[in-house]
């Protein structure tokens, strides 16, 4: 697969996140160093930033060997007992989309966490006895799009916490460029830097987007993502100059046109659109708050003066005294 060989291995490849990345780096080679395996660590933060990479990454440079779930997945305690139980000395176990494990299975991971142990109850009733099994030392890393999400206990066992933010433009030119390297995609500097100012802040959408943006240059064009190329091809897709897709505009448009801009409920926004409140609150959301198109208020989500430009609409707010 090809996200195999784009994907980076190691901490010096990943492009951006210097914080997260330069914290890493110390608390992996101090656990190295120990011995020990790292404490456990909860990534969070929107969609297709890097988490599952990350997670990767800091196996590769423990140099142990990762175990790759999700929340879903875990349905029963015996599921999360079965993978524990086959861990080896200072493994990662990672957990995607770690805000969906169920309280049983949760009620197991807390000791493993803790003490490195799975209280097993036999037998039932009267007659049931607890029996402790001990567990190899292992690092727990769990990944999730809303911190929030997760119980009290549960945040609280994880001993470091990193939120990944959107890239900047410059970091994704380094990314697109790379990606394009490697796949063997010719895209001159204009090229890149206009797939990167459309790709949302996110690795994923911009590496996706070029993949797409290349099968129009050899369509269309002569092979070169140039940056009329990959305006061109990029207005086709209905990804807009400021990177919007057309459920980020309906989003918009949908607040403006029938809610007055807002202020408007997350369910009222969902039924309104047919899109599933995780979407909206996950994958559209944090990207337009972040280019300041969106607010989240007390009574509901409000469209800012931005938007309604964006979208070539006369910014008409109601009384101020009532946001
Ligand atoms: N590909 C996807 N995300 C990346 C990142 N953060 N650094 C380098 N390459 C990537």
């Amino acid at each position: 697969e090809l996200d195999r060989t784009v994907r980076p291995r190691k901490l010096e490849e990943y492009i951006g996140q210097t914080q997260v990345k330069e914290n890493l780096k110390i608390f992996i080679e101090a656990a190295r160093k120990r011995g020990e395996a790292l404490d456990h660590v909860l990534l969070y933060g929107p969609p297709g930033l890097g988490k599952t990479t990350l997670a990767h990454i800091i196996a590769a440079e423990l140099g142990v060997q990762i175990r790759v779930t999700s929340g879903p997945a875990i349905e029963r305690p015996g599921d999360l007992a079965a993978l524990l139980t086959n861990l080896e000395e200072n493994d990662v176990l990672f957990i995607d989309e770690i805000h969906r494990l169920n309280r049983a299975v949760e009620e197991v991971l807390y000791p493993a966490m803790e003490d490195y142990a799975l209280d097993i109850i036999i037998g039932k009733g009267a007659n049931a006895r607890s029996l402790r099994i001990d567990l190899p030392k292992f690092t727990l890393v769990g990944a999730t799009t809303r911190a929030g999400a997760l119980s009290a206990p549960l945040r609280d066992r994880f001993g470091i916490i990193n939120r990944l933010d959107f890239y900047s433009t410059a970091d994704l030119v380094q990314i697109i460029t790379r990606t394009a390297r490697i796949l063997k995609i010719a895209i001159d500097a204009e090229g890149a830097n206009e797939l990167a100012r459309r790709a949302r802040g996110t690795p994923r959408i911009a590496n996706r987007l070029l993949k797409r943006v290349r099968d129009y240059a050899e369509v269309k064009a002569n092979g070169v993502i140039t940056a009329a190329v990959a305006a061109a091809a990029l207005n086709r897709l209905e990804v807009d100059e400021k990177g919007l897709d057309r459920v980020d505009r309906l989003m918009l448009e949908t607040i403006i046109g029938k809610f007055d801009g807002g202020p408007v409920g997350v369910e009222t926004l969902a039924a309104a659109t047919q899109e599933a409140v995780e979407t909206i609150e996950d994958v559209c959301e944090p990207y337009l708050m972040q280019i300041g198109f969106l607010q989240r208020t007390p009574r509901g989500r409000v469209t800012t003066r931005l938007a309604w430009e964006h979208l070539g609409l006369k910014y008409n707010k109601k009384d101020e005294t009532n946001q």
